[in-house]
């Protein structure tokens, strides 16, 4: 075969993409007791998850008989470069299932976990992936970042519970905001700072990068979110709204009908019409207390139908706020909520 151009090279190297996001064990352990009365008699099913150094895997193996868990699932995706396992010493695809320690010394062994190899190479979209899934009551994982949508979709289509790590741009995704208007997706607890560990391979970076005392690099999201469907009292707390509104305060946009209101906390308790919020607000919704109605994407009327050009900056829809000298000013992302209680 011949050998690849040093242009190809660089080329697959651009297109790849940097899916190994290592979630850490504390990570996991605080947002998982939220949900302990969820997984009684169920089925979990870890469908990214390399088995062998996998926190989700270790998680519920370690916990099965304490969260009553009928069975776990794991599928490890069997990655074509084999510097991002440099843990792993198999490049086989394999699933593995655990349902109880027979043994009872307190510790998932190998000789209960089954291990068995995949035909095809572990990708959740697979059909093998799939019947694995059929199987399942819950998946929980960190699925790669640039599959996310892809991801979210299969899960519901096949009606599955989930509990996921991602990033919170996903919120804006055309097809996870649908079913965040849809109440049939929110953010769970601990939404903000988390670290991962990352493949050796990953190239260093200015911010949010960092090698331990062992050499091992890590990175960190300030944004990393967790999404679920699963019940959570969090969910159904109000949130306390101690501001009234004033047109001062809270201009409306040029191009909604709609005030802009910078940070959550800032809602107006008093306010009966379209406000935009920013994304942040999804961390204390409460679907009885607000009502989103859409997102600054989809609901901002182009500015090019309303104002002169060079009059505001471009950059795709968002909602604008005038200066008041004739220019107009790009706000960040928005949803659009309601309150429902006045
Ligand atoms: C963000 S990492 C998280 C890994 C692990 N779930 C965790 O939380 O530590 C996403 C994982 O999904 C795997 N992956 C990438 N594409 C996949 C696919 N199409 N199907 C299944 N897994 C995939 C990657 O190899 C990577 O290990």
């Amino acid at each position: 075969m011949a050998s690849k151009s040093l242009n190809s090279n660089l080329a697959d190297a651009k297109k790849a993409k940097e899916d190994e996001f290592y979630t850490q064990l504390p990570d996991i352990e605080r947002e998982l007791r939220h949900y302990k009365k969820h997984f009684k008699g169920k089925v979990v099913y870890c469908n990214c998850d390399d088995p062998r150094v996998s926190n989700f895997f270790h998680y519920f193996s370690y916990s099965l008989e304490e969260l009553g868990l009928k069975r776990l699932i794991a599928t490890c995706y069997k990655n074509q470069d084999a510097d991002l396992f440099s843990r792993n010493n198999s490049e086989q695809a394999v699933f593995l299932e655990y349902s109880g320690d027979k043994n009872r010394n307190m510790v998932p062994d190998p000789s209960e976990i089954g291990v068995q190899p995949l035909k095809g190479d572990g990708d959740f979209r697979s059909p093998e992936s799939i019947e694995l899934l059929k199987q399942a009551d819950i998946v929980v994982t960190n699925p790669p970042f640039s599959l996310f949508r892809e991801f979210v979709t299969l899960l519901n289509k096949h009606d599955k519970k989930f509990l996921l790590v991602g990033n919170q741009n996903a919120i804006t995704y055309k097809e996870v905001f649908r079913l965040i208007m849809e109440n049939k997706l929110w953010l769970g607890h601990n939404n903000g700072d988390m670290k991962f560990r990352v493949p050796d391979s990953y190239p260093p970076r200015e911010t949010r990068y960092w090698v331990d005392e062992e050499g091992n690099p890590w990175r960190s999201l300030g944004n990393a979110c967790w999404f679920t469907n699963l019940d959570i009292s969090k969910r159904h707390e109000d949130m306390v709204l101690y501001k009234t509104y004033t047109p001062e305060e809270y201009p409306t946009y040029a191009n909604f009908d709609g005030i802009e209101v910078g940070r959550t906390e800032h809602i107006p308790a008093d306010y009966k019409g379209a406000m935009g919020v920013p994304i942040t607000f999804l961390d204390k919704y409460n679907p009885d207390q607000f009502e989103i109605i859409g997102n600054s994407r989809e609901l901002g009327v182009p500015m090019s139908s309303i104002a002169e050009k060079g009059s505001f900056a471009q950059g795709g829809p968002r909602f604008y706020l005038p200066n008041g000298d004739g220019t107009y000013r790009r706000m960040y992302d928005r949803l659009v909520i309601r309150n429902k209680r006045l």
